[in-house]
């Protein structure tokens, strides 16, 4: 998995060491690092690792050394980008089997590639494979899937060559050869398919089947099955509606072949591994965002704890072109820049107190510090958790009967059915913390002084605005919150319909469609939800674009609501649309501080900080964890500090 770590020139850094030393300690045994470029001309981003020449080798023999010192292997996935490869990132143009443009991927067009460029290729993976050996690598893996060179040759869509290269597999099993010749008997050597396609005209998994089938796999030890192509990219990076696991009837159509099969796609829990497994469709899974989000989820589900769970956001896949590191919604510490400065939350632990969490002397506070959190959103969860962890008494009062704030509504969408499986490991979390959690409880003042604080938290959200427009108080009017509050009510007949284009409002929109309802949504902005990225979109603004139950009005306005209907605004054009039901707003949010000024009287030491949407932080649950988790580091050393002081 690809995390924008590596340095410009393709190297591993120091940063990407830790990174993968982490996930090696965490009891995975076999840690991959990323499909790899074989020549500079195959590189598809910024900071994507290089096996290109021989300057990698050192930093990726440290790698090897600190990987093997923890128990595990190494392995690497060699690559080359073709046709998805860009001018802008490598710097020459890309290369292909035919010049076919991959719109996705930049849309460079690729020169087709001639018969002696393709003995330098060819030449170019066995090279890349001789420097990994070198380097200490135990395990490579040819990458033939997602749409990369490989790919490229075995598909019609993107091989229309005339000549001996028109022969799918052809360029395939000469890169085998050219790499099995370059190992030595002690490595393993792999490869990475993708079961079908998932593009218009792209190969079906039976006819892939029937390409690997006659391949030169003889020269594999493994086949690991992934699925989809740039232009299917549901199917390489799944969204969350995608079943955990759906791979594994793929992967056992190539148990018959007599290798050992791991598979991919949406492995994120200890159940669906254990099934697949247990199951005989594969014998190893190969898990890419499970450990993004919890570098100890091996370990953990092997002890019977329950890791952090991945949401299947896509926020990390999304951040992936833009070159920084690539981020995780509910794990803080990948984005974290100086890990050895500001430990990561996981591992600022009382030691001793809870073992399955790391202690890192010099962070621990002692039990008798107190913080008070006010509102469990995903902000006060993981700032009730960072701090209980660390050795803080800690009390947390939410305002709900339920823990989980405007995240626990989004949960309840059609789209995010992965997003309440966060909640529930915080909630298992901070019951193993002894975290004093009340419920349907509006702290103010006096709640708060009675347990003598050493620093508050407010992290109280925020509440939706309603734009003052004529009828904008009408009964019928709502922020989308509200609604989904009040148990989504569906009006039976009606046209309900949703003002915003935002990632909130699409969700609604497809909620109340995917019941049966009749929605208008009417979207200020040309772009739905320009606020997410687009593999967290990928079903979502499509289906919603194509139901014949939604009428989606682009770039345009509501400028007044009566009992039943709207006039709406497209900057010319004004004109009154008939709908009676709901309308749901959608139009961003402000922050709630209302306690704040009764609670500046209590004066904590530590003081009162803000954190999340009550701090302004636009509604991300990524902001909102990784800022919450920031904060319990700096009242951490705060309170240290305080305590050494006094
Ligand atoms: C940020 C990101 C980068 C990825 N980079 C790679 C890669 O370098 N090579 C690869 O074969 N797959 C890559 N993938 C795909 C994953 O390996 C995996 O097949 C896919 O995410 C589905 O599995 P998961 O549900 O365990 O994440 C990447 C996925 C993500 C989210
Ligand atoms: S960013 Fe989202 S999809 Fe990616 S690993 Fe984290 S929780 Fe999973």
């Amino acid at each position: 998995m690809e995390r924008n770590l590596s340095d410009l020139d393709g190297h591993l850094t120091p940063r990407y060491r830790k990174y993968l030393a982490d996930r090696a300690t965490g009891g995975a045994a076999l840690i991959f690092t990323e499909a790899s470029f074989v020549r500079q001309d195959g590189k598809g981003r910024k900071r994507q690792m290089g096996v290109h020449n021989d300057s990698i080798i050192p930093p990726l023999a440290h790698l090897a050394k600190e990987i093997h010192d923890h128990g595990a292997l190494l392995g690497i996935e060699l690559n080359h980008g073709g046709r998805t490869a860009q001018a802008k990132v490598s710097g020459l143009q890309p290369v292909a089997p035919s010049p076919i443009p991959c719109a996705v991927a930049g849309g460079d067009l690729p020169i087709e590639l001639d018969e002696d460029d393709i003995l330098d290729l060819i030449e170019a993976f066995a090279s890349a494979a001789r420097r990994c050996i070198e380097a200490g690598v135990d395990v490579l893996s040819i990458h033939a899937a997602h749409g990369y060179l490989i790919h490229q040759f075995l598909s019609s869509r993107t091989n229309q060559r005339k000549d001996l290269w028109a022969e799918p597999t052809k360029f395939l099993d000469e890169v085998l050869d050219a790499v099995r010749a370059a190992l030595p008997e002690s490595a393993a050597l792999g490869i990475r398919i993708s079961a079908f396609e998932g593009a218009p005209g792209g190969l079906d998994a039976d006819t892939t089947r029937a390409l690997i089938t006659k391949s030169r796999i003889d020269l594999v030890d493994f086949i690991d099955v992934s699925a989809g192509s740039y232009e299917g990219r549901e199917w390489i990076v799944q969204p969350g509606e995608f079943p955990q696991g759906f791979l594994r009837t793929y992967a056992a159509k190539y148990k018959p072949l007599g290798l050992p099969v791991g598979v991919a796609g949406r492995i994120n829990s200890p159940a669906a591994a254990e099934e697949i497994i247990a199951s005989g469709c594969a014998d190893f899974v190969s898990l890419a965002r499970a450990l993004h989000a919890d570098p100890e989820w091996p370990r953990k589900v092997l002890e019977g704890q329950a890791p952090r769970p991945c949401i299947a956001c896509n926020l990390c896949i999304d951040t992936l072109g833009s070159g920084e590191a690539v981020p995780c919604s509910v794990n803080p510490t990948v984005i974290d820049p100086d890990p050895d400065h500001a430990p990561s939350t996981d591992s600022i632990a009382t030691a001793g107190s809870h073992d399955h969490l790391t202690p890192l002397p010099g962070y621990a506070a002692p039990r008798s510090m107190v913080v008070a959190i006010l509102g469990a959103g995903p902000a006060g969860l993981e700032a009730a958790r960072a701090l209980a962890s660390a050795g803080c008494t800690v009390a947390l009062f939410e305002r709900e009967e339920h823990i989980g704030g405007q995240f626990a509504l989004a949960s309840t969408m059609h789209e995010y059915p992965e997003y309440g499986r966060i909640l529930q490991w915080y909630e298992s979390q901070l019951r193993h913390l002894n975290v004093t959690l009340q419920l349907s409880t509006e702290a103010g003042f006096n709640e708060i002084a009675a347990i003598r604080p050493d620093a508050v938290i407010m992290a109280t959200g925020a509440t939706g605005h309603i734009p003052d427009i004529p009828g904008s108080k009408l009964p019928r009017v709502a922020d989308v919150r509200s609604w989904i509050r009040a148990g989504k009510p569906i009006l039976p007949g009606a046209t309900h319909t949703v003002w915003g284009g935002d990632r909130e409002a699409i969700a609604v929109a497809d909620d109340l469609a995917q019941r049966g309802a009749r929605v208008l949504l009417v979207s200020p902005v040309q772009e739905l939800a320009p606020d997410v990225g687009a593999r967290a979109k990928i079903l979502v603004v499509p289906r919603l674009l194509s139901s014949q139950g939604v009428d989606v009005r682009l770039s345009t306005t509501v400028t007044a609501i009566d009992d039943d209907s709207l006039v709406v605004s497209t900057g010319e054009n004004t004109k009154r649309l008939h709908a009676l039901g709901p309308v749901l707003i959608s139009h961003g949010v402000v922050a709630d501080t209302s306690c704040m000024k009764a609670l500046t009287a209590i004066h904590p030491p530590a003081g009162i900080h803000l954190v999340g949407d009550a701090a302004g932080r636009g509604g991300q649950v990524a902001v909102c964890i990784s800022d919450a988790a920031a904060l319990a580091r700096r009242l951490i050393r705060e309170l240290v500090s305080h305590t050494r002081a006094g």
